[in-house]
């Protein structure tokens, strides 16, 4: 029983920077090889829709230099894996707000999804960037008023949400140990199954994506109702 969704925020690449006596970019940089990895192994284990948080709502608050930094190894990340995504039928989708980017970013996001939106999707890569649940809802809500829908249903709005037509989490994983969610998918993990490791995300490797797997095996779902089989 292979997770089938799985979304995770990734937590720690300043923590990790500092224990080596680096600077906070230095733990992005080796965040972003975590990154490539648990991608890979995520679709060899089967899960077919993967979530990462990169860059929240509340990301701006830090300092310039770390927010470009974080910007330019995300464009880099894309713009080198691009070519193996779509050899491997990974397709892409951003989830957030772009409107906040400069121009060449946002025409670069848009040039590679394009390009992976012609893959057969064997896995979704969904990276949430200047994404904050709560501004979801909201752009949900001011959508659907646009479309002059006022009696929605849960449907309706999960199908005005950035994930729109995909399963919800099945499985959140949080790394360095906070147990908060941090305004991530808060409508779309109303029955996910939450794991915390206190692992920090550069180190979190393919042992640890397995851990949690098979934790989340352990676990007995029961989305409000009752095991009949315990009764
Ligand atoms: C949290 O660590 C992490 C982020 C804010 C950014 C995550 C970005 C990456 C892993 C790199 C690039 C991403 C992709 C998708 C290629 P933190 O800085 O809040 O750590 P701290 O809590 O220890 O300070």
């Amino acid at each position: 029983m292979i997770p089938w969704h799985v979304a995770i925020i990734m937590d720690g690449n300043g923590r990790w920077a500092i224990k080596q006596s680096l600077p906070r970019v230095f733990g992005h940089k080796r965040g972003m090889e975590t990154v490539k990895t648990i991608i890979q192994v995520a679709k060899s284990i089967g899960i077919k829709i993967l979530t990462l948080y990169a860059f929240s709502t509340e990301n701006w608050k830090r300092p310039k230099i770390e927010i470009d930094s974080l910007l330019s190894l995300l464009i880099q990340f894309l713009q080198d894996e691009t070519s193996k995504f779509i050899k491997t039928g990974i397709r892409l989708r951003i989830l957030g707000d772009l409107s906040k980017f400069p121009q060449y970013i946002r025409n670069e996001l848009n040039k590679i999804c394009k390009l992976m939106s012609k893959n057969t999707p064997h896995f979704e890569l969904n990276i949430a960037l200047n994404y904050g649940a709560r501004q979801e809802l909201v752009h949900a809500f001011k959508e659907m008023l646009k479309h002059g829908i006022d009696d929605p249903t849960e449907q309706t709005i999960s199908s005005f949400l950035y994930t729109a037509g995909q399963p919800d989490p099945d499985l959140v994983i949080r790394t360095s140990g906070e147990f908060r969610i941090s305004n991530f998918l808060l409508w779309q993990i109303a029955y996910s199954e939450i794991y915390v490791t206190s692992k920090l995300w550069p180190d979190f490797t393919e042992n640890d994506l397995k851990a949690a797997i098979s934790e989340f095996q352990k676990r007995e779902r029961r989305f409000g109702g009752v095991n009949i089989n315990n009764k």
